[in-house]
């Protein structure tokens, strides 16, 4: 009886039936009867096609894949697993499990994802060996007792460690954090000597600025100066405009859609600042061009090392400041208690060093930036709030061992992930206003921002190692730019074309506060994400203090 059946179906028809047959006890077996089999396995969340599972998902809206697989749990915030690239990444979000996943560092592996990085960002197959291998007595690379390595570490390690020492609280932090706001001091000016005019946003209203790009330019500019000095400016006089065009579309590298038959945005940026690190470099790093030479590790590698270390000191920087700025610009309530603590930190300088002739605005006032950082509970307040909210990366381990953890097996060769935004938006931790902007939290309750749920900056061994330039670097922009300026939101300016023409009822725009800003999460997040295209928030600003003398 089938059989007649069959023979009347046309073949194609009756192969589309089989596979489609096939595929429902596929998918019954892999998502019904393996988790009742295998209960110790995280469950995964279902998917249609084998190998692909939710790659498109993760890489275009990874947020609502996520929080799709906390629905698919019920949200009891157990360990589940998406399929992507034909590999299991586990999700964690439970806050023991967080704890336990950054302890345990010899089961889950960042050294895999460090090197996938590295030849991402373009490290050639030869270097890449050499920079992994640990010198051993009678190696090309071995110096007994070497004074600039001495715990003999190989060289990927040894950049990971002098950059740490770097960053660390201290002496070398605290002349990079100097000469970030130096570098910011200057530049946040009108005229030739500044960078605002390239903010502008109005050719009548001079004084109109974006907002986002006011961030930008002068945080990229700054961090520049302060780890290379003038030399990439003199280089390539655009190298701050490569940075930004590479850090727009930094992801398509660091996942490795960089290189390939074609051109990518970020190809063209990447190459300008690959160029531009090949040439003189930096006075800051210079501690790691001896290794690298005594290593053997050609050009070009070598810049690609200092690309990424670059670029994980701008990645974050001017998306977490402005989101502050807008956050202030809203809420006048905050914007007040800000002010007054970025205005305490300012000092005059003794009466016998001023000297009446040291030219342009404020330049005598000193800003105690470790003062500042260490006395704005308000503004750290804002800072981690911003931080808990916007923050849509991940860390990302490679399981090496199989391990287990949330009483869960981890099988060898997959991979974890522990999503930030999901950390920051459990409601079993941050109560039922976890969706709001509420920088009182930290206030009311200090240990929020010691709880395991909270993690901006990661955790366990790789902990983000600069988190105290970071907000040195954040807190200081907004007391300069307070300190300066008037600033206000500019009521009714025009976003866009569209935005300016008049309004749904037909009154003229004028005076209305444009919506607040909203996160751009469609391509896959790094860090801190910025806003969506032409949401900018407009400022017009105005000088405080006029000049001196
Ligand atoms: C608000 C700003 C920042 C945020 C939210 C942030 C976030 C993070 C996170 C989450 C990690 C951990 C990655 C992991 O373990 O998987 C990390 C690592 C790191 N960050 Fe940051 N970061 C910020 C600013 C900075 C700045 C300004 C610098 C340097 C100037 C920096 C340098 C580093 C370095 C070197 C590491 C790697 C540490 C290691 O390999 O052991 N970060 N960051
Ligand atoms: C979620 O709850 C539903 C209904 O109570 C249940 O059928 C389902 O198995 C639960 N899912 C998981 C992953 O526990
Ligand atoms: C902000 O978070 C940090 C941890 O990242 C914590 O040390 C600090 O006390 C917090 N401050 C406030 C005001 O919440
Ligand atoms: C900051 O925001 C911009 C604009 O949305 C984005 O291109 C960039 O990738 C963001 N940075 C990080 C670290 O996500
Ligand atoms: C979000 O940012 C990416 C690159 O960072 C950009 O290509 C995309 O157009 C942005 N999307 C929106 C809606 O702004």
């Amino acid at each position: 009886m089938i059989r007649e059946l069959l023979h009347e179906v046309p073949f194609p028809v009756t192969a589309i039936l089989v596979l489609a047959w096939l595929l429902l006890l596929w998918r019954f077996w892999m998502f019904t009867m393996k988790p009742l089999m295998r209960p110790s396995d995280p469950k995964e969340l279902p998917y249609w096609i084998p190998y692909v599972g939710h790659t498109l998902a993760f890489f275009r809206a990874s947020d609502k894949l996520l929080e799709r697989g906390l629905n698919y749990m019920n949200r009891s915030h157990e360990i589940f697993a998406v399929r992507v690239l034909g590999k299991k990444i586990y999700i964690i979000t439970e806050p023991a499990d967080v704890t336990a996943a950054f302890r345990d560092s010899e089961g889950l592996s960042f050294d895999g994802l460090l090197g996938r990085l590295l030849r991402n960002f373009n490290v050639k197959p030869e270097a890449f060996e050499r920079a992994w291998h640990k010198p051993q007595p009678g190696d090309w690379c071995y110096i007994p007792n070497n004074p600039l390595n001495p715990d003999q570490l190989d060289l990927i390690h040894f950049v990971e460690a002098v950059y740490k020492k770097q960053l660390l609280p201290g002496e070398h932090e605290e002349k990079l954090s100097q000469a970030f706001l130096s570098s910011a001091s200057k530049s946040m000016q009108f005229g030739p000597d500044g960078l605002l005019d390239n903010c502008q946003m109005n050719e009548e209203i001079r004084r109109r600025l974006s907002l986002y790009s006011l961030c930008r330019l002068v945080i990229v500019d700054a961090v520049t100066r302060s780890f290379f000095g003038n030399h990439l400016h003199n280089i390539d006089p655009d190298i701050v405009e490569h940075m930004i065009s590479f850090n727009r579309y930094a992801w398509m590298v660091v996942f490795g859609f960089g290189t390939g038959l074609f051109e990518t945005p970020v190809a063209k940026p990447q190459k300008a600042l690959m160029a531009a690190l090949k040439g003189e470099e930096a006075w800051v790093l210079k501690q790691l061009l001896p290794v690298m030479d005594l290593v053997g590790i050609d050009v070009e590698s070598r810049a690609a090392m200092l690309l990424m270390s670059y670029w994980a000191a701008i990645s974050n920087e001017y998306n977490v400041t402005f989101w502050i700025l807008a956050y202030l610009l809203y809420d006048e309530s905050l914007f007040l208690a800000v002010k007054q603590e970025t205005e305490a930190a300012w000092r005059q300088p003794p009466p016998s060093v001023a000297s009446p002739s040291s030219g342009g605005e404020d330049q005598d006032e000193q800003l105690d930036v470790m003062y500042l950082s260490a006395n704005s509970p308000r503004l750290e307040a804002i800072f981690n709030e911003t931080l808990r909210l916007r923050n849509g990366a991940g860390a990302i381990r490679e399981v090496t061992k199989t391990c287990v953890i949330g009483g869960k097996v981890f099988q060898a060769g997959n991979s974890l992930m522990i999503p930030f935004r999901q950390l920051h938006t459990n409601e079993k931790v941050w109560g039922p206003t976890v969706n709001n902007f509420d920088p009182s939290r930290f206030l009311d309750k200090k240990s929020l921002a010691r709880h395991p749920s909270f993690r901006p900056f990661g955790g366990g061994a790789t902990m983000c190692a600069g988190k105290t330039l970071a907000k040195e670097e954040v807190f200081g922009f907004i007391a300069i730019l307070l300190r300066r300026f008037d600033v206000r939101l500019a009521a009714g300016a025009p976003l866009d074309e569209t935005a300016s023409r008049p309004s749904k009822d037909g009154s003229p725009n004028i005076g209305r506060i444009p919506p607040f800003p909203l996160m751009n999460d469609t391509v896959p997040s790094l860090g801190i994400n910025g806003p969506i295209d032409g949401m900018d928030v407009i400022v017009d600003i105005t000088t405080r203090c006029p000049k001196k003398g």
